[in-house]
């Protein structure tokens, strides 16, 4: 049933390129956005005040990387809230606020709560969910599928890529009804998002390099990832699924926060994941590398192919993925980070499909 793979992460990584197919081709009509299923009117999405993004987990920073990329697109307050802390905030949200609940499962009890909670204040509920029928699903008032398929691994990949597209997706739609993207950008997003499995192979392609690199680091015992904007959001990813299937520690900071604190931690020898592949803030990136190299820190770089060798510069060693716009770049980041967590825990010898202490759905408080 792993279809020759030894993990079913291996498996579901290695899916991801149909997946995004799967779930962004049947929305995309003579160059358009079509969401069928989503009853949101112009008129609706126009007296919209705020939006909040909803979730758990690696669904959660889905949600952080939504902020950035529907900030931009939508010219709206987006605020992004962890389920378990939203249900008991006493959250501000009203009948001119919608509320998007992200989860793969469809099944999470934090998730559920809070989907409760911002019904029962007259927020308008779409719930962004891979597990058809699933309560979640049930109980939005509008839902839209990642057609991820069955996910079995307890470390999310494939159907966190789905979300990142599916949420990329929803913004052009909303954007494209409230007036606030310019038609070159939506072409350009909604192009680069139907090009984006054939660049994922190609990232998948380049598997022995993140196998390299993992059989190098895996004996450390603490990793820090760095970055901003969209690589700091997507560093949160890369360094949960590390901790939690290699159980090393690990942290992901913006870089402008390191001088804050986290750089005492940096001494000779530390392996810092440095993200520059938001090209805008390319430039502090190359900087905060060589602010932790001053420092004795290991860095390894995630940079895209133009730029690769510019951070070869001051890195010890980089780790190039394709080129696309800012918005779909996580998309491809994701996936070196994916495979070394994979890497690394099988070479430490862990139970990859099934962490210790962990569960598929977390249907308890
Ligand atoms: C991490 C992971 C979890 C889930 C979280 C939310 O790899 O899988 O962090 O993302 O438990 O689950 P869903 O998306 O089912 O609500």
């Amino acid at each position: 049933e792993k279809g020759g793979y030894p993990h079913f992460m291996l498996k579901e990584i290695f899916e991801q390129p149909e997946a995004i197919r799967k779930t962004v081709s049947p929305r995309v009509r003579e160059g358009r956005v079509v969401l069928d299923d989503l009853r949101l009117t112009k008129e609706y999405i126009q007296g919209v005040s705020r939006i909040f993004i909803v979730a758990c987990g690696s669904s959660y920073h889905v949600g952080m990387v939504s902020k950035y990329n529907w900030e931009r697109l939508l010219r709206r307050p987006v605020e992004v809230c962890l389920a378990s802390e939203f249900r008991y905030c006493d959250p501000l949200v009203d009948d001119h606020s919608l509320v998007i609940f992200i989860s793969q499962s469809g099944e999470t009890l934090d998730t559920m709560a809070a989907l409760r909670e911002a019904k029962r204040r007259g927020g308008r509920t779409l719930a962004v969910v891979n597990v058809v029928g699933s309560s979640i699903a049930r109980e939005a008032d509008d839902v839209l599928y990642t057609w991820a398929g069955p996910e079995i691994a307890v470390a999310t990949t494939k159907a966190y890529s789905t979300q990142l597209v599916l949420m990329d997706l929803i913004a052009l739609y909303l954007g494209d009804l409230l007036g606030t993207i310019e038609k070159t950008e939506y072409d350009t997003i909604l192009h680069e998002l139907e090009a984006l499995p054939e660049k994922l192979e190609r990232v998948l392609a380049s598997i022995e390099d993140v196998k390299y690199f993992a059989s190098r680091y895996f004996n450390h015992d603490s990793i820090f990832f760095i970055g901003r904007n969209l690589d700091y959001a997507m560093g949160l990813e890369g360094s949960l699924k590390l901790k939690e299937i290699s159980y090393i520690h690990s942290e992901a900071y913006a870089s402008g926060e390191l001088k804050h604190g986290t750089i005492s931690l940096i001494e000779p020898g530390t392996l810092v994941v440095a993200l520059g592949t938001y090209e805008p803030l390319f430039d502090k990136a190359m900087s905060n590398v060589v602010e932790v190299k001053a420092r004795g820190a290991e860095v390894l770089a995630l940079a895209t192919e133009p730029l690769k060798e510019k951070m070869a510069h001051t890195a010890d060693s980089v780790i190039a993925v394709p080129e696309t716009h800012p918005v779909v770049q996580p998309s491809l980041g994701v996936v070196p980070l994916q495979l070394f967590a994979y890497y690394v825990a099988l070479q430490r010898g862990c139970d990859i499909d099934k962490p210790r202490n962990l569960a598929k759905s977390v249907t308890v408080e």
